[in-house]
């Protein structure tokens, strides 16, 4: 939630860090601003609603030294006020800041002789650099113990007018430094800066950067100089790009037969699953429990169904935030698996952090390599999807599904060779998509949506939900079509649309008695079906067929695609901002 970025070399500070801002707004996008060091003085420019509709960008002049932020509102409302940098009393400190200082309140009571401008809970971070300038300490020095004071979670980056430099620092929210030559980026992620170097350090946790012509790593708490390496980045600027498409979900939708390939790549043998990162005695596993929120939590409830059925091992999902705030049950026999993209979303980190507590196993399945739910849990699994800038997970959720599916049979030791033929077979549903077009353009006017499946069908039936409703604001539920008649079939009438996940497999002849039951109350049906189902095409009003020869387990990863069309298509056809639909972020760094 929310980007930050820092520029300090010899090009164009105000334009890096504009564009820059552009590739972060999926973290946020309700208002932005930048401070530019421009001839000894700081000149800010803030704005509210996104980079894309301001007026006179190229105003913002030269500037070796510039920081930006774009924003997604926790303190205070949408206004310019409240809009990053927030500046000290004299104009002369200008901070950038992602994540929430919790002790806000009790700071602003402290610094009661300094004038607040904003509702925001960062405007105490320039005003205690200030506090500290005032009892005659250096910059440097003044952010250090800043930060001190800081209870919450932060990335930051400040800029001095007097002071040639650039400081940033981290707890608890991500920061990557881009190294390029005679020129450094700070960011949120790394696709602000891709285009200009992929050499980047990523900071951890307490780590302070004075970058000058050179940087200079410390921790913060302690004082003490660290040392940091540089890593390359491993996608390029195509991947962080939309390259043809309108969208980047659309974009991210038609990548999934190369991700899917690229997760799996390596890591299936004739007999044998190869996951050598993971290294678990599994018979010293007695239960697993999966935690995630959002897509990924429904990528959780698929890993259920397929490590129980194909393992044997007991599994349970929750969501991490109720996961973490009710004394979970866990110990050194239960195996925590955290199922994220970012790697940084606030409750699953602190659903790890408190499945360490009790000395449970921990291993994550992440996208973003070196992230805080990678670096925090014992294992790591990455998916190897590459950036996903769409705020609503496609490509994430198919990466995290073969990854659970992997380690299904690894841990039953079994050969997942089926799984290599998965990208083709998206790549066939794909072929369909102006059908499945044409089919979101017939129901584009309705107003609420049942999504209906059974058995690993089940939490796709809320996967579907989840997309049209993210990026339609059309109203839809996700409900196990067995529990139809215990309330939801009352929604049943004729402008009420059903979406029946109903592949061939073993609740297929129960799901067509549901879908009986709707027709028979004048509901209509659009269907998922199996390539060549003749009484599903006789019996929906609409069908769209997947693939038949992926067997049950790995339906999901073809039973979901035409629901991210769907999705996709009904909002386009509403006229939706896709990539970023209104109240919500990609990165959910907060609680
Ligand atoms: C947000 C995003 C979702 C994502 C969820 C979890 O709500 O909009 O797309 O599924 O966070 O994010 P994670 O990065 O942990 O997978």
């Amino acid at each position: 939630m929310c980007g930050i970025i820092g520029y300090r070399g010899t090009g164009k500070g105000p334009a890096i860090v504009i564009q820059g801002l552009k590739k972060l707004e999926y973290r946020g996008y309700d208002s932005w601003g930048i401070a530019v060091k421009s001839k000894d003085r700081i000149k800010v420019r803030k704005e509210t609603g996104q980079i894309g509709a301001a007026k006179g960008l190229d105003a913002t002049g030269d500037g070796s030294t510039a920081i930006g932020h774009t924003r997604w509102a926790t303190h205070g409302n949408v206004s310019r006020e409240n809009a990053h940098p927030h500046m000290s009393t004299d104009n002369k400190i200008a901070v950038v800041h992602n994540g929430i200082i919790d002790n806000y309140q009790e700071l602003k009571t402290r610094l009661a002789n300094y004038k607040f401008v904003s509702q925001t809970d960062t405007e105490v971070i320039p005003l205690l650099i200030k506090e500290n300038m005032d009892k005659g300490h250096d910059f440097t020095t003044a952010v250090r113990l800043a930060l001190n004071d800081l209870d919450g979670t932060f990335a930051i980056v400040a800029m001095h007018e007097d002071y040639d430099q650039m400081i940033c620092a981290k707890k608890g929210s991500p920061l990557v430094i881009g190294v390029g030559d005679n020129e450094f980026f700070v960011a949120s992620d790394s696709p602000a800066f891709v285009e200009h170097t992929r050499d980047a350090i990523i900071l951890k946790d307490n780590d302070m950067a004075v970058i000058r012509d050179n940087i200079g790593i410390m921790n913060y708490v302690t004082g003490e100089d660290v040392q940091r390496d540089i890593s390359r980045i491993d996608y390029s600027v195509e991947d962080a790009g939309k390259g043809d498409y309108e969208h980047f979900m659309l974009k991210e939708i038609h990548e999934q037969p190369d991700v899917v390939n690229r997760t799996i790549q390596g890591r299936i043998s004739k007999k044998r699953t190869l996951l050598p990162e993971v290294d678990i005695d599994m018979k010293k596993v007695k239960r697993i429990v999966m935690v995630g929120c959002g897509t990924a939590y429904y990528a959780c409830l698929v890993g259920e169904y397929m490590i129980e059925s194909i393992s044997g091992i007991r599994v349970e999902t929750e969501y991490a935030s109720e996961f973490r705030y009710r004394k979970p049950l866990v110990d050194r026999d239960t195996l925590v698996i955290a199922v994220t993209q970012s790697g940084e979303t606030a409750d699953t980190l602190a659903a790890i952090q408190e499945a360490k507590r009790k000395k449970a196993k921990t291993l994550s399945v992440v996208n973003v390599v070196g992230s805080s739910i990678a670096r925090e849990s014992d294992q790591v699994v990455y998916t190897r999807a590459g950036p996903e800038i769409g705020v609503a997970s496609t490509k994430a959720f198919t990466s995290q599904l073969c990854v659970l599916y992997l380690l299904a049979n690894m841990f039953a030791g079994k050969d997942p060779g089926k799984i290599a033929s998965v990208g083709k077979l998206i790549g066939k549903i794909l072929k369909d998509e102006k059908r499945i077009m044409e089919i979101a353009d017939q129901y584009h006017l309705k107003n609420n949506f049942l999504y209906l499946g059974r058995g690993i069908n089940f939490p796709i039936a809320l996967e579907g939900a989840l997309k049209l409703k993210e990026i339609s604001y059309i109203h839809a539920e996700g409900q196990s079509a067995a529990e139809m008649k215990h309330g939801p079939i009352a929604l049943i009438d004729n402008q009420m649309p059903c979406v029946f996940i109903a592949p061939k497999d073993s609740t297929y002849s129960k799901i067509v008695g549901n879908i009986e039951e709707v027709k028979a109350r004048g509901g209509s049906v659009i269907a998922i079906a199996t390539q060549g189902d003749e009484q599903m095409k006789k019996l929906a009003d609409d069908v769209i067929f997947v693939p038949k020869e992926a067997d049950e387990m790995l339906q999901p990863l073809l039973t979901v695609i035409p629901l991210q069309i769907i999705a996709y298509y009904i909002a386009n056809y509403r006229n939706c901002e896709i990539d970023k639909p209104r109240n919500l972020a990609k990165s959910v760094t907060v609680e």
